[in-house]
């Protein structure tokens, strides 16, 4: 998984250094005890299971890999080379990516803006890109104050018109990036809204949003 993110513009992200202090014994077990905690908590909540409908969300978590978010039930849950886990539905595709990086937090970078630029520039690196238009930038923290970007582009390529959400965390030594893309068409105001006019980008939004990394 280490080349994972050096394809898709973000290698500048893992090849960062920082001083080695990682103190991992410690945070070995303060994993261990999160990781069975989560196990314990999902055990005892079997409510966002039980919600079936159409557009209902459910919890994802990967206790070993260390992040949840939330996807529609009706969304098929598959895998991509690369991807931790893949979810396809309603022309939609999200790929969630962890890899290993020395960096503490996405702070030690800039701003999300800046993130977002650097996403921009590798789609413009592309061969079939045509346009990119950064459209929204913004941070947020976790439940654990972790730091977490959610960015939001146009790409216009030889291939159709896509939307993508990308939201980026650090959090002990690994690079999250969940890619939300969606396949549009522009509306009559400019804007790319998913094929069927908005839906389907709110749902991927929400997706994104809802990421967050499990206690540590
Ligand atoms: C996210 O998805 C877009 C659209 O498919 C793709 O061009 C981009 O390379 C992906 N980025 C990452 C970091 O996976």
């Amino acid at each position: 998984m280490a080349g994972t993110a050096q394809s898709q513009g973000l290698q500048w992200l893992t090849q960062q250094t920082v001083p080695e202090n990682n103190a991992w014994p410690h945070k070995l077990a303060l994993e261990r005890r999160a990781l069975l905690l989560t196990l314990l908590a999902a055990a005892c909540t079997p409510a966002a299971q039980a919600e079936a409908a159409d557009g209902a969300l459910v919890e994802y978590v990967n206790v070993k890999e260390g992040y949840r978010l939330l996807r529609p039930t009706a969304w098929e849950q598959t895998s991509k080379a690369g991807a931790d886990v893949l979810f396809l539905g309603d022309g939609t595709e999200v790929g969630i990516t962890v890899s290993p990086i020395r960096i503490k937090s996405l702070e030690q970078f800039g701003t999300p803006q800046f993130v977002g630029d650097k996403l921009l520039g590798a789609e413009r690196a592309k061969e079939s890109t045509k346009s990119v238009e950064l459209l929204g930038a913004s941070e947020r923290r976790g439940a654990h104050q972790v730091l977490i970007y959610d960015l939001d582009y146009f790409v216009s390529t030889t291939r159709g018109e896509k939307r993508v959400l990308s939201t980026v965390a650090v959090d002990r030594n690994r690079l999250y990036i969940v890619n939300a893309s969606i396949k549009c068409r522009r509306s009559a105001a400019g804007t790319c809204t998913g094929e069927d006019g908005g839906p389907a980008l709110a749902r991927a939004r929400a997706v994104a949003q809802s990421f967050d990394t499990v206690a540590a």
